[in-house]
């Protein structure tokens, strides 16, 4: 049977705002994408999943979209996207682009014809009425957003309240309403024309939510518009249009799905997951938990194994940078390279994050006022304790992922002949892509040998069977092919290690091998059936 193309895949995710300045205004934009399409193209990945350049007000960066079917105007135009698309393909790359479905910006014609309750587009969002307590009107249940504090807004023309489960200018669309579904469907369509490739799906756990909007778990609220039944029926209408346009779909599911969930997302619903529950495997002290380890990279191999996929990877645009995660003290870069060559080489697709190829790491907040980003901002504003919840988003802020990329050591790190819009970490003269692509010991020149060696055993990756193994630190799988047995395994521990397959022919290795695993050192062998 012929394998899709994306199960042998891997793929390069650019948050564009941070990303490549091309015409020297402060902001990343499409033609700074297209000036950077060899650089991506020499990591050994196959597709590029561009985060929202729609026209927005910014709230969101972007993940609030003001019209689906214009490039903002900081971001360029159509007709730059489309000279990025035909430059992406005469290379071999492949486009996909981050669908918002969950919700527009308040600024959308749709919602502001649904405010004034404008056929068709009365019910296009999720409106209720309040509740009156004691004479007070108060909001329809104790549903809590994501970005902190309650997930309804009152609408005074309308005298009822929206659901916007992120931030008040984000108000959730209603899949129980034709007409969104159809507007959507619109948008599918015209990216599908213009030859775009797939999407990545945004927030699309939340799109169903609890029909009777009954009260939440306190904490816990967001299991009632999270993987709830209906998802998965408006999804299977959806993908029969993403499919007419022979689009792939990679849908990003948070609120904790469970196994059943996530199998049954990716059967005529959506072609792959992505799943977050690796994100809890750093102990306080940036350790890494083995167990919790080997148990997530079970958990995504299964699904693969059991008919369904899941994408493999340790950071996106919301998460703080990976190699600061793992221990200061240690030998950081070995730790993160042991960490995605045992992700990467499971059944699944790989999605790296710009800049994690060269080890891009947090950068120091040093006041509350230097957060960029809404869900930081609003965190601090619903806090009872600012003092601890600037010290929680000094570690966990999604700003630390969007400062701008390290090309080189000139001034602003390349990314612009001028000062960006967003920081820059002061270490770029240290840390860049020109630096890690001329030093061989380098992540990205480990990253690019990992993704070649994905290409050689993707007959054993995508067929074979999975045998796991953990102890005292030492973490990683047999994957028994057909023809040849290979063994992925990386020494967590702070001892050497002496495996006890024998090896018979060694096809990756991050440092010298002599018979023993070092501290951080991963290989990855032929061994004896
Ligand atoms: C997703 C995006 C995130 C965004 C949110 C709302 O989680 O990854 O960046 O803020 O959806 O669109
Ligand atoms: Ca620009």
């Amino acid at each position: 049977m012929d394998r899709e193309w994306w199960r042998s895949a891997s793929g390069y995710q650019i948050y564009i705002r941070s990303f490549k300045d091309g015409n020297n205004d402060g902001i990343g934009d499409l033609k700074g994408i297209r000036q950077k399409l060899n650089y991506i193209k020499s990591i050994g990945v196959d597709f590029i999943w561009i985060c929202p350049f729609y026209d927005s007000p910014m709230e969101d960066n972007g993940y609030d979209v003001r019209d689906y079917l214009k490039v903002a105007q900081e971001y360029g135009s159509m007709t730059d996207l489309k000279k990025l698309i035909l430059d992406a393909h005469s290379l071999g790359l492949k486009v996909v682009l981050d669908l918002v479905l969950n919700h527009t910006s308040s600024t959308h014609n749709w919602f502001k014809k649904s405010e004034n309750r404008i056929p068709p587009y009365e019910d296009m969002y999720v409106w209720k009425d309040g509740k009156e307590i004691n004479g007070v009107l108060s909001e329809p249940n104790n549903w809590q957003s994501f970005f902190s504090g309650t997930a309804w807004k009152y609408s005074p023309k309308r005298k009822q309240y929206y659901l916007r489960i992120f931030s008040a200018t984000m108000p959730d669309i209603n899949y129980e309403n034709d007409v969104a579904f159809e507007k959507i469907a619109e948008v599918v369509d015209f990216y599908g024309n213009m030859g775009v490739d797939g999407f990545r799906v945004d927030a699309v756990a939340h799109i169903g939510k609890d029909l009777k909007f009954k009260d939440g778990k306190k904490g816990k609220t967001y299991l009632r518009f999270s993987n709830q039944p209906n998802a998965h029926k408006y999804l299977q209408k959806l993908n029969a249009v993403f499919k007419k346009n022979n689009m792939v779909t990679i849908g990003e599911l948070g609120g904790d799905p469970d196994d059943k969930a996530l199998l049954k997302y990716t059967h005529n619903e959506l072609d792959m997951v992505c799943s977050f529950e690796h994100m809890g495997v750093f102990g306080d002290k940036h350790t890494i938990n083995t167990s919790a380890l080997l148990k997530t990279l079970k958990r995504k191999e299964k699904l693969g194994a059991k008919g369904g996929w899941a994408t493999l990877f340790w950071l996106n645009h919301d998460y703080p940078r990976l190699i600061s995660k793992i221990d200061g003290e240690g030998d950081a870069k070995n730790g993160q390279i042991c960490l995605s060559a045992l992700m990467y080489l499971l059944k699944g697709t790989p999605i790296i994050y710009n800049g994690e190829e060269i080890g891009m790491q947090n950068y120091p907040f040093a006041s509350p006022k230097d957060f960029l980003d809404v869900n930081a901002r609003m965190v601090l504003e619903n806090a009872e304790d600012k003092e601890k919840a600037f010290a929680n988003l000094k570690e966990s802020t999604r700003d630390h992922a969007r400062t701008v990329m390290q090309w080189t050591d000139e001034k602003y790190a390349g990314f612009s002949n001028v000062k960006p819009l967003t920081y820059v970490n002061k270490n770029y003269k240290k840390i860049n892509a020109e630096k890690a692509s001329l030093d061989k010991n380098s992540i990205l020149n480990n990253y690019r040998k990992i993704l070649e060696l994905r290409k050689n055993i993707i007959d054993e990756i995508c067929d074979g069977k999975y045998k796991f193994y953990s102890q005292k630190g030492v973490i990683g799988y047999k994957i028994c092919g057909k023809h040849t047995n290979i063994l992925v395994l990386a020494n967590l521990s702070s001892n050497n290690y002496t495996p006890k397959s024998s090896i018979t022919q060694m096809l990756y290795s991050n440092m010298k091998y002599s018979n023993n695993l070092a501290p951080y050192q991963i290989i990855v062998a032929k061994i004896n059936k």
